[in-house]
């Protein structure tokens, strides 16, 4: 099983990536995991420019394509996706909204990569005391708009700066949390089983259906979705 990680916080001793290193491990624990990981803000070090070209030119024509595209053809290529984040003012680190500002071609009213309908997506987030939810919700809206088949998350508010210094006991009940979701998220994706699509995705084919029809055929988007057939049929049939 091939899963691709962003990590959000390039902190090595930090809390988030000492519980995505204990998922990771548990994973593997599960069966033959290989990985492919990123690290943030490393592999995307600049802020999304706003010019539009992704959605309008194409995603190579992107002034950071030499960061963006390594990491799509990664995230097309695994069988699962882990986002992690650490929760900086009540949300998402300004990391991972930088990287995802850099993919909205991706989402399903522009050019959504069919690769991804069958993928499973992991969210990790730890926080001192609050704003998983939040932090989590951001991520998670992008992926599903990417049509990511199943998006699943897990949140800990930890109450302490340093993770060994949290309380053994409460340690060891946090351990076993991350190992029973990394068991319940290996054997999702194991099942290799494209499950319904998000409700909302597929109400959603049927109104851009018609939008897209009605667009220039200069349109990028709209010649990928003739390409795709995805005028005629919904995508998440195919
Ligand atoms: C800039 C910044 C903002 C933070 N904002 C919050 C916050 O709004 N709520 C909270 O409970 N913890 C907040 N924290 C604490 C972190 O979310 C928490 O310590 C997290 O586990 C850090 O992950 P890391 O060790 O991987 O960096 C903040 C930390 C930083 C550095």
């Amino acid at each position: 099983m091939e899963i691709t990680v962003i990590h959000g916080s390039p902190r090595k001793s930090g809390n988030t990536h000492t519980a995505t290193k204990l998922f990771m491990d548990a994973l593997c624990r599960c069966g033959e995991v290989t990985f492919t990981e990123f690290y943030l803000p490393e592999a995307m070090p600049h802020f999304c420019r706003g010019c539009m070209t992704c959605v309008l030119e194409g995603e190579d024509k992107c002034p950071h394509a030499t960061y963006t595209l390594p990491i799509l053809n990664a995230m097309l290529r695994a069988d699962a996706l882990i986002f992690t984040t650490p929760v900086y003012v009540m949300s998402e680190a300004g990391t991972m909204k930088t990287f995802l500002d850099h993919f909205p071609y991706l989402y399903i009213v522009h050019r959504a990569r069919k690769e991804m309908f069958s993928e499973k997506a992991f969210i990790l987030c730890t926080t001192l005391g609050a704003g998983t939810k939040t932090a989590i919700k951001t991520i998670a809206t992008s992926l599903r708009f990417w049509g990511v088949n199943r998006v699943y998350s897990t949140g800990f508010a930890l109450h302490e700066v340093h993770w060994n210094k949290i309380n053994p006991k409460r340690r060891a009940k946090i351990e076993r949390k991350i190992d029973k979701k990394a068991l319940f998220f290996y054997r999702q994706t194991a099942l290799k089983k494209r499950r319904r699509p998000y409700l909302f995705l597929y109400f959603i084919v049927l109104f851009l259906r018609r939008m897209i029809a009605g667009y220039d055929d200069t349109s990028l988007d709209k010649q990928y979705w003739v390409e795709q057939g995805w005028l005629r049929q919904n995508p998440f049939r195919s």
